[in-house]
């Protein structure tokens, strides 16, 4: 069986069209078919959006998938070989050593953390709540998150870091996008402005981690999850891991663990102040079940409506908009044969949105998710923290982490967004919303 083609320009594809509107060539793609052939030069390309086949993929032959994509070279350059981007017994045994370090047990603590770096997210916003004046909800995400994964996993302060891994990252997943469409690969030492603007975000986040683990090492080590990595130990050699595997693993849970769960929240500001009866429905159950006290990670599980809002966010705006592996060996998927080295995409994006996996699909409808509530079957028909093996392992903490944030910002403020601004998505890596979101936000006290 062959798939139908996603026509493309002779040599070069889809390059030009996916440089210039990724979400929209591949919603286009996809509408061909369950799997269709996506034209690329140097490769075979396939768009798989059935749910039922992308469980193929990740679940029942993920063996013969890998991550040998552009992708994942292109992160590879910032995360080196860390938990995100390494693969075989190495992937499993640095899996195994994190895995502790997020039991369910941590979430009375970590819902502390979550809580008190918001309430004092809200507190530093007294001038702007007095003014009125507009600022970027999208930044501050970015902010306190970065805090939360920071006193959390690694029981470190990086409130003080957050202005520099903030504009250090912003453009690095400028470049680092660019470098999966490129049509020619251009070498790391090749001195054009886009790699050194790599060179330069990457030694900014390097500064910063190896301050981190140069003062870790100076205490004694913790039973968070960098002290966890700290201690192990090889089972054959009985070594330490070094700085630099440390560093590739820090680096990883430091953006990895902040910048996905922003991005979750600023859109489900944007969601809220477009759909003001749903963000009523929400303060109504704040006002329940919390009736006035703050949250702890035991009321979670409670603020049933808010975690659904949360979810129809990134069921709308995963901020993991795309994944993508490799064919390790001969396979077919869907009946369709896909040669060793294809690269497969599977989009978030795409399966969250499709109408017949998902009825009305671009309806921002957060009662799918309550406990009566219609879903879809399929493991895969909702992916935002991707499925199987490979899933994230920061799911459970980045919704206790949406649930709390959310539920704390709005029994203190009332967020509006500023009319007449662009709130379009950003296809890099992540699903950013290109221009921030501009509120501004009053008193609810
Ligand atoms: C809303 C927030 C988040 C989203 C949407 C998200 C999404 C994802 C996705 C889609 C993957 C799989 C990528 C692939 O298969 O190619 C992944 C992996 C990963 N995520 Fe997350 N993530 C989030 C939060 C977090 C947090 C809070 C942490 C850390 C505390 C984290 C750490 C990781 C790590 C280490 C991996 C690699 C896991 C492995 O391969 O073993 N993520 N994430």
């Amino acid at each position: 069986m062959e798939a139908p083609v996603h026509p493309g320009l002779p040599l070069i594809g889809s390059i030009l069209d996916l440089q210039r509107d990724a979400l929209g060539t591949f919603e286009k793609a996809s509408k061909l078919g369950d799997i269709v052939k996506l034209k690329l030069p140097y490769f075979k390309g396939y768009v798989v959006s059935s749910p039922e086949l992308i469980e193929h993929v990740l679940h029942d032959n993920y063996k013969s998938y890998g991550k040998q994509t552009r992708g994942y070279a292109a992160l590879r350059t910032i995360l080196g070989n860390g938990l995100l981007t390494s693969e075989g017994p190495f992937w499993l045994r640095q899996r195994r050593l994190a895995q502790p370090a997020f039991h369910r047990e941590k979430l009375g603590a970590w819902g502390d953390i979550m809580v008190r770096a918001t309430r004092d997210l809200a507190a530093s916003w007294a001038p702007r709540l007095q003014s009125g004046a507009a600022f970027d909800v999208h930044e501050e995400m970015m902010r306190v998150t970065l805090r939360i994964v920071g006193e959390a996993l690694l029981s470190t302060d990086l409130t003080a870091a957050a202005g520099e891994v903030g504009a250090a990252l912003g453009p690095l997943l400028k470049v680092l996008t660019e470098r999966t469409s490129r049509l020619l690969p251009i070498p790391d030492w090749v001195p054009t402005p886009a790699n050194r603007r790599l060179v330069t975000g990457r030694a900014r986040l390097d500064a910063v981690v190896h301050t981190l683990i140069a003062e870790r090492r100076a205490t004694e080590a913790g039973d968070d999850l960098l002290g966890m990595l700290m201690a192990a130990t090889d089972a054959d050699t009985g070594e330490r891991m070094n700085d630099a595997q440390l560093r590739d693993e820090v680096m990883t849970i430091m953006l990895a663990g902040h910048e996905t769960t922003a991005n979750a929240l600023s859109w489900v500001f944007v969601l809220l102040g477009q759909h003001p009866h749903v963000e009523a429905k929400l303060r109504e159950e704040l006002a329940t079940v919390l009736a006035g006290r703050e949250p702890t990670a035991a009321d979670a599980p409670k603020l049933v409506y808010t975690s659904a809002v949360l979810h129809e966010a990134l069921r709308l705006y995963p901020p993991v908009w795309a994944i993508a592996r490799s064919a390790s060996v001969d396979d077919a998927i869907g009946g369709v044969p896909v040669p060793k080295g294809a690269l497969i995409f599977f989009l978030p994006w795409v399966v969250h949105r499709r109408a017949s996996v998902w009825p009305e699909p671009e309806k921002f409808e957060p009662a799918r998710w309550l406990p009566d509530g219609q879903r879809p079957k399929s493991r895969c028909a909702f992916m935002p923290f991707s499925s199987g093996p490979r899933k994230c392992i920061g799911d459970g903490f980045a919704l206790l982490e949406g649930t709390l944030v959310l539920a704390t910002l709005l029994q203190r403020v009332k967020l509006s967004l500023v009319p007449g601004q662009s709130l379009e998505p950003e296809p890099v890596f992540t699903l950013r919303p290109r221009y921030g979101v501009q509120v501004t936000a009053a008193s609810v006290a």
